[in-house]
């Protein structure tokens, strides 16, 4: 097998898969039970990382040569709720993966590791960061990622494993869960211009900047780091440029055929909530040359146009 993307159930696992298959004539994607995956030329796996059997027994058997390790509970609202969960599949789960991979003999495959900006936590004046600042994580989700890179830096240094790390900034595009912003604004806005709902958005904290990316250009990277990354290096992976949510807000309120009220909804503010997270890309760009593809307005543009169409508005 070419390249394995665990986790490829998910949001980014889906464009993951079809990015690769331009590029390779194997590809294997493993899933929970219970997820989908719309792939009709890989092999799609069942796989839960919680248990270690399971990824061991799958990577006997196709032995690939690239491992893209997506599969994580990647909410940080969720990690709020259900920190147990968030720790098992993203420590738990990443020390099983690389012992599973460390116990097959003559077995050297190139892994990267997919983290989040969320690991650098409370950042003061450093907007953007870079890859060299000290993490101060600010939820469980983020501490679980912090913990994934520096094992996947002790892996790649002490047993001299092919392990890369990445922190990714926040992308979005169709098919994301409504529990991450844009979508949940696009959802919203969908419902009400079908009449499902009263003209009335609930919005959470819009004065945090974030770093948002489309979810194909992010993939891109993923590729091409695989490709061109350094062992046991960490690269950031976003845009490079931060809006506020209030921006991003404004941009979908501009682009919806409804007149729509903004209200503050207290159980979408966060406990703690870090100002602004915007990523300094040049390590990704001088090592890949990756640049950006898709522009915030036209990816907020598909979503909606794919959300209208899902409520036969189109
Ligand atoms: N979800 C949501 N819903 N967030 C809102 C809302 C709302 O109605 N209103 C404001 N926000 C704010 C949140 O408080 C946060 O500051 C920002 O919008 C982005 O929230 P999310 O889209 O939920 O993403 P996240 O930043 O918490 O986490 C995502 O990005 C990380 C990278 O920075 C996830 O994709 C993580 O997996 C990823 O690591």
């Amino acid at each position: 097998m070419d390249a394995l993307i665990t986790g490829a159930g998910g949001f980014v696992g889906n464009y993951l898969v079809q990015e690769l298959l331009h590029y390779h004539a194997h590809v294997g994607a493993t899933k929970l039970p219970k997820e989908y995956i719309k792939c009709k030329n890989c092999d799609i796996l069942d796989m839960d990382l919680t248990k270690e059997y399971e990824v061991r027994k799958i990577l006997e058997l196709y032995k690939p040569a690239q491992i893209y390790h997506l599969a994580a509970q990647s909410s940080v609202a969720v990690s709020w709720t259900d920190p147990e969960l968030t720790i098992d599949v993203n420590m738990k789960g990443t020390l099983h993966l690389l012992n599973a991979v460390r116990s097959i003999e003559n077995y050297t495959p190139r892994i990267l590791l997919v983290g989040s900006s969320e690991e650098y936590g409370y950042l003061k004046n450093t907007c953007p960061v870079n890859e060299q600042e000290t993490l101060h994580p600010a939820n469980i989700y983020a501490v679980t990622k912090a913990c994934q890179n520096m094992i996947g830096n002790i892996y790649a240094k002490a047993y001299g494993m092919d392990v890369l790390m990445v922190r990714a900034f926040n992308h979005i595009g169709v098919g994301q869960s409504p529990t991450f912003v844009a979508s949940d604004f696009v959802l919203q806005i969908a419902e009400i211009e079908a009449g499902l709902r009263a003209p009335l958005m609930r919005v959470g904290n819009l004065e945090a900047k974030r770093d948002f990316s489309d979810v194909r250009d992010i993939v891109r990277a993923y590729r091409l780091l695989m490709q061109n990354g350094h062992t046991g290096e960490t690269y950031n992976v976003g845009s490079g440029s931060a809006v506020s949510i209030q921006e991003l807000l404004s941009i979908l309120l501009g682009l919806s055929t409804e007149s729509i009220i903004v209200e503050q909804d207290a159980a979408k503010m966060r406990p703690a909530e870090i100002a602004c997270i915007q990523a300094d890309i040049q390590k990704l760009q001088a090592h890949t040359g990756w640049k950006p593809e898709f522009a915030l307005e036209e990816t907020l543009q598909t979503m909606l146009y794919h959300e209208r169409r899902n409520f036969g508005i189109l």
